[in-house]
């Protein structure tokens, strides 16, 4: 393990815009997707819905200074498409506009170096209502002419660019991270279909990116969790090879390499999931891969398979909605792999097996596999949080788990990896995708429950002191 870590180490932490901004449809924004979803979850599970979440959008400055006193020297934050062209395409919103410019401003003035995504699941409503989002190749183009609106509006003000965030994530749960029809749906190719889009919308702004941002430097955000074979047995171990190619390589390639994962791509014609390649297609993606700088690295925890039952259809995991623990329901992909409990590790009450050896193991396999610089831009531990009755939040188990993923990376520097930075989640309470304000992730409580708004009024927890001295030391004192 690293003893101190690399000068102009990064160390800050990341939020997105509709989890914490609130002000849904102020100052000119209209709604975004995540607007209208988060209203079902609040309507069926209880939980807060995105009109005001953690009320960033008029405690920003607080925020930031809160940020700047923990010794942040990064923030990673995302921009809200429907804020600043409300329409998806066409005229810009001036004060959604020089919103993230204030924004920026401000970490500027903190000395704070911002790393900007492009699209964080908030599609405008405005381009699902007029063609159904991902599920039209016309989404390619007005990526990219949002994509080149807000790299034009902030190239002075923002090198770190990060396009898509967790674009696996948005494939394998489609519906829950888009409005999509019932049909869409049952159409088992759709959400490939739509990958092809999002790595065409993503090279598309990547090659934009270094077109008109001087020293741009620009990645993509992608969820990593390594899958591990649940047993010795080389049938689970062909199971997590799989597992590995289709959860993480088959987005990693085609953004780095440009190309499609041989292996996957055979599957997907085997299961009939094949989806359309236009001609020149591949040579974007390959244009794209051209200027990709760094991978951001989403780690929250390790899944385990085994080989698949024969003839099992396909299940997609299921978050834990209680947060009171318990086995969460694993994944099946079909002639693939199925997802089973690791029995060597603890979970969280929202049933999160808790692995730092999983981020030194996935930080090294990218590090080996494609030799790119990483960023850390998301790693945290989501629970329940109590505000005592003198503002203090004591989260051991937040310490804890942070603690252990520092030195994770730490090995993997030792072992050769380029980390550029550490951007936990999150800067603040926020709200999460799937258990609302009850599940805290935060250095900085926000004083709110789901039911009730109150004044969002901010508290320092004790992991806010205990980073500040991690960032003060440069990762010494952990
Ligand atoms: C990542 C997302 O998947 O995990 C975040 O990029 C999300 O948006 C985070 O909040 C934690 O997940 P959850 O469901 O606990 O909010």
């Amino acid at each position: 393990m690293v003893r101190e870590f690399p000068e102009g180490f990064m160390w800050g932490a990341a939020t997105s815009a509709y989890q914490c901004e609130g002000a849904a449809l102020e100052d000119g924004k209209r709604e975004s997707q995540q607007d209208v979803i988060n209203r079902e979850i609040h309507d069926e599970y209880g939980y807060a819905d995105a009109s005001v979440t953690a009320d960033h959008y008029h405690h920003y400055k607080e925020d930031v200074a809160l940020m700047a006193e923990m010794g942040f020297t990064s923030y990673r934050f995302s921009i809200s498409w429907a804020r600043v062209l409300p329409d998806g395409t066409g005229e810009p919103n001036p004060a959604g506009v020089r919103f993230y410019h204030d924004l920026i401003a401000e970490l500027r003035s903190h000395g704070i170096e911002p790393v900007v995504t492009m699209w964080h699941y908030d599609l405008p409503m405005a381009l699902v209502e007029r063609y159904g989002g991902w599920r039209s190749r016309q989404i390619v183009d007005d990526f990219e002419y949002y994509a080149r609106f807000i790299l034009n509006e902030y190239k002075d003000e923002v090198r770190y660019w990060l396009t898509i965030n967790e674009q696996s994530i948005v494939v394998n749960y489609i519906d829950r991270k888009n409005l999509i029809s019932k049909a869409d749906y049952f159409n088992p190719r759709f959400r490939y279909q739509a990958n092809h889009y999002m790595n065409l919308a993503h090279a598309k702004a990547a090659i934009a990116a270094h077109e008109i941002v001087e020293g741009a430097q620009v990645g993509a955000a992608l969820d990593c969790a390594p899958y591990y074979p649940a047993s010795s047995d080389p049938a689970d171990i062909l199971a997590a090879r799989g597992a590995n190619a289709f959860k993480n390589y088959f987005y990693m390639d085609a953004y780095i390499k440009g190309e499609y994962t041989p292996s996957v791509m055979r599957y997907l014609e085997r299961q009939g999931l094949m989806f359309d390649i236009e001609p020149g297609d591949l040579d974007l993606i390959k244009r794209g891969s051209e200027c990709f700088d760094f991978l951001g690295v989403n780690y929250y925890q390790s899944a385990c398979v085994k080989a698949p039952t024969p003839g099992a259809s396909r299940r997609p995991k299921d978050n834990n909605k209680t947060g009171k623990g318990g086995h969460a329901v694993s994944e099946i992909q079909p002639d693939l792999f199925e997802g089973t409990d690791n029995p060597h590790l603890e979970s969280t009450d929202f049933s999160m097996p808790i692995d730092p050896n999983g981020l030194e193991f996935i930080l090294e396999e990218i590090n080996d596999r494609y030799g790119i610089p990483v960023m850390i831009c998301e790693n945290g531990f989501g629970g329940y949080d109590t505000l005592e009755k003198d503002g203090s939040v004591h989260d051991p188990y937040r310490i804890e788990y942070l603690r252990a993923h520092i030195k994770a990376i730490g090995r993997a520097i030792a072992n050769g990896v380029t980390v550029l930075g550490y951007n936990p989640w999150s800067a603040m309470d926020l709200l999460s995708t799937s258990n609302g304000i009850a599940k805290r992730y935060g250095f900085v409580y926000v004083d709110r429950t789901d039911d009730d708004e109150r004044e969002c009024k901010r508290y320092r927890k004790d992991s806010f002191w205990w980073y500040r001295n991690v960032i003060a030391t440069n990762g010494k004192n952990l």
